[in-house]
């Protein structure tokens, strides 16, 4: 892929940047601004040499209409205070304050565009409504560099168009990530396990087809882990069941014995009567889960297997919690989870937005694990084997 350096002499140039700045938001504060950290590499790469630097970016999906519950100003703000030089918000994304904004700035200075999500155009399916908002884009800038690692999957004008109209190369962001998640995905070293957690298994299908014919260990936690027993035969009382995908989780099964992966599935479960922080917990057994009770977590003996096996893999990847971590008592199984992959002698990957949240929220070291992926649906569908439009443009 085409790097920064590529662009040649950046002094005095506008340059484009897509970040993911789409942070989790609580009350219009930010609880985890690691996007916005995971960002600072490359901006600050170019604005040591000298670039006048205009963020592209969305918070959420306000579906094409200006909404102030959706604007930047939280990360503008927090942005600011991360980066040694002023930051300004538009207070629009391609219109007259864009401009200006643009204008008005010095070299080493960044603008920020207001969530390009406020324009319909961004995410339209129609090709020449987004070509339309990308030569919008390329007014504003004279190169591209592609850094919103978590929205390369994304066919949007801020990603993909963008990239055909100017020159453009790829941030250290994005390759990094792509870097990590090639390493965990192609070639391996193995044994090779992936994690899979989250609460659909909908969600994970492709990821779950495409795995059985790579991995040598698949552990499944999190609600998707009782479409599996359901599948095998268990009842699993008011657990998340996906009743439409047991046939397909059965054909998993299946194909996991004939291709000899290891397909490990909790043992036991922490069960509750309702989903609430302070609900009372009971260990169960996966075979004698209560008819009115859901398990919100992996039990005591499962988070033991999956630690113990976990500890035997030289790559592992890891993708959705294994329960509520974000209620204490049900963050047991996560936290071992992310345990076994910081305190173990692996190439770690952890993918999904979730994952990477938790693993933070949960008080882990970012350094002892190899890679934490800032991409959600991007890291997943690398881990599927798909082309990701945003990369795919940048290699042309
Ligand atoms: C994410 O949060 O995974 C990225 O920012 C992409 O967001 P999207 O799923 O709304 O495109």
């Amino acid at each position: 892929m085409r790097t920064i350096e590529t662009l040649g002499d950046l002094r005095g140039k506008r340059v484009l940047v897509r970040s993911d700045f789409n942070v989790p938001l609580k009350d219009g504060v930010i609880t985890d601004d690691g996007r916005i950290r995971a960002a600072l590499p490359t901006l600050n790469t170019l604005l040591e040499a000298g670039a006048k630097v205009v963020i592209m970016a969305h918070m959420g999906r306000p579906k094409g209409e200006v909404n102030p519950a959706f604007s930047l100003a939280p990360v503008a703000q927090r942005l600011g205070e991360l980066v040694d030089t002023k930051v300004t918000l538009a207070g629009d994304v391609t219109g007259e304050s864009a401009k200006a904004t643009v204008d008005a700035l010095e070299d080493g200075e960044i603008a920020l565009l207001e969530n390009v999500r406020f324009d319909p155009r961004e995410t339209s399916k129609v090709d020449e409504e987004r070509e339309e908002l990308a030569r919008e884009f390329a007014a504003l800038g004279d190169v591209f560099v592609s850094d919103g690692f978590g929205v390369v999957h994304r066919k949007q004008a801020s990603v993909y168009d963008i990239a055909k109209l100017v020159p453009s190369a790829s941030g250290l962001l994005v390759l990094k990530e792509i870097d990590s998640l090639r390493r965990a995905t192609d070639n391996p070293e193995r044994p090779y396990a992936v994690v899979l957690g989250g609460s659909k298994v909908s969600d994970k299908l492709g990821v779950i087809a495409n795995l059985l014919t790579k991995a040598d260990m698949l552990f499944i936690g999190g609600g998707m882990a009782y479409t599996f027993l359901a599948a095998k035969g268990y009842s699993v009382g008011k657990s998340l069941l996906e009743e439409d995908q047991i046939e397909t989780v059965k054909g998993y099964i299946a194909e996991a014995a004939e291709r000899g992966v290891d397909l490990v599935l909790p043992v036991d479960t922490l069960v509750a009567p309702e989903f609430a922080a302070d609900a009372p917990a009971t260990v169960v057994p996966v075979d004698a889960i209560p008819a009115d009770q859901m398990g919100l977590d992996i039990g005591p003996e499962s988070q033991k297997l999956f630690a113990d096996k976990l500890s035997t893999a030289k790559t592992v990847a890891w993708n959705g919690p294994m329960g509520v971590f974000e209620f204490d008592t049900f963050s047991g199984g996560t936290r071992a989870v992310a345990e076994a992959l910081s305190s173990g002698d692996m190439f770690s990957v952890i993918g999904g937005g979730d994952s990477a949240a938790a693993v933070r929220l949960l008080g882990f070291d970012e350094a002892t694990f190899s890679h934490i992926s800032t991409g959600g649906g991007a890291s997943l569908e690398l881990l599927e084997g798909k082309v990701l439009p945003g990369i795919a443009v940048l290699e042309d």
